[in-house]
């Protein structure tokens, strides 16, 4: 960590944070290429406490903390990512068509806030590449004998609209991505909730939603060939009872859970100089900044779903404290990206230790601080 602090002060945050981003995923994609690397790597770093196994989705993950949407955008590096202690990883967003993103800068560091304000706009190859490069890997893993969670890393798929697909086309786009990428997938996400695409977050409404959410499904199960856990993730600026109607409407549609949150347009509770914030655009703002709102959601949706549905919870979790908080808040798995670049490689892999540590009883104790809603097997088996 130490060592980490000193690299980054000395060498990342000097350079532009998406190059940077593209040296570390390099670094971690080569580190994983070397003959033994990911399995030396995955036995440093990889969850093995058998008091951390969550089965949720009809997958069992080794543990609970995951790497969220946006890192991996395109499906490179997934080895490397799960080696270093990630329990499941999240890639995409992909769209329908291939699309560059935004105009760069899109990428900033607010460092005394160890936060990261982005606007990328879902720069992805696309569909059709990413199924291609995910079949190849599948079948890797499948020559190895390798299966999801035991021994092959748990891939969930994150999809978003073509920013040139009209709101009119929205569904289909979704859909072309769907048939695409599901049998790929061992879970399916439906993003709606970027601040970066035009409109996007318009979809959340649950009249648009519900049909959305309702022919993705349909389109990836029949191309699967098999049911797929299909997720939604929500936005954390989304007003209480909006929040309410998703969770009401998840329910009702039997929709396998909610990834709750994005990033947040708002730009409150910073230290960093308004000027300077502002001075950055638009974009969405992620880090500690988020994670009373993300925690707050999380405890609304798990109110109103009840046990059924599974609930990744994101957005600001920095901590084995926080992850532990989010949990007991009924959390079923957890996910976390701006942490990644601010604590470093061994991140996830400290999250976990300690996560391990806390779940044992101190001596003389009886309590497991790792209980709550979320961790009952009978609703996270679904
Ligand atoms: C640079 C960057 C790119 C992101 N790209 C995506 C994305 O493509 N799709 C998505 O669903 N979320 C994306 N996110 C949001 C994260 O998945 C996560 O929900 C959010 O950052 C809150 O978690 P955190 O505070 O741990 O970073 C991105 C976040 C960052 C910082």
């Amino acid at each position: 960590m130490m060592l980490y602090r000193l690299l980054f002060a000395a060498v990342f945050r000097r350079l532009d944070p998406e190059r940077a981003h593209r040296l570390g995923f390099g670094a971690i994609r080569a580190a994983a290429a070397v003959p033994g690397g990911a399995r030396a790597l995955r036995s440093y770093c990889g969850p093995r406490d058998p008091a951390l196994f969550v089965k949720a989705l009809g997958l069992d993950f080794p543990g609970p903390f995951g790497l969220a949407a946006g890192f991996d955008k395109n499906a490179v590096g997934i080895d490397g990512l799960a080696a270093l202690g990630f329990a499941f990883v999240e890639v995409g967003t992909v769209t329908a068509r291939p699309q560059p993103g935004n105009p760069p800068p899109r990428l900033f560091r607010l460092p005394r806030d160890r936060a990261l304000v982005n606007r990328m706009g879902f720069n992805n190859d696309g569909a059709q590449a990413v199924a291609a490069r995910l079949t190849r890997w599948r079948e890797r893993q499948r020559r190895r004998g390798l299966t999801p969670g035991a021994g092959s890393p748990i891939v969930g798929i994150n999809l978003g609209k073509t920013k040139a697909a009209a709101e009119t086309e929205a569904i289909a786009d979704y859909e072309t991505s769907a048939r695409l990428l599901a049998p790929l997938a061992d879970y399916l996400v439906v993003n709606v909730s970027s601040p970066n695409t035009p409109g996007l977050r318009d979809l959340q409404a649950v009249s648009v939603l519900r049909p959305l959410l309702l022919a993705v499904r349909e389109a990836a199960d029949r191309a699967a060939g098999r049911h797929v856990p299909l997720l939604v993730k929500i936005a954390p600026d989304l007003a209480d009872q909006d929040i309410d109607a998703v969770a009401d409407l998840a329910a009702e549609i039997g929709l396998d859970g909610i990834v709750a949150t994005n990033t947040t347009i708002r730009r409150d509770g910073l230290v960093t100089a308004p000027e300077r914030v502002e001075a950055l655009g638009p974009g969405g703002l992620s880090g500690p900044v988020l994670r009373d709102r993300a925690l707050d959601v999380l405890r609304r949706l798990r109110v109103r779903v009840g046990d059924e549905l599974a609930i990744i919870g994101v957005g600001g979790i920095t901590t084995a404290e926080d992850a532990a908080e989010r949990l007991a808040a009924g959390a079923t798995l957890l996910q976390g990206y701006t942490g990644f670049i601010y604590e470093g490689p061994f991140w996830a892999r400290r999250i976990h230790r300690e996560l391990s540590r806390r779940s044992r009883p101190a001596p003389g104790a009886g309590s497991r601080e790792l209980d709550g809603p979320g961790r009952r097997k009978e609703n996270v088996s679904r």
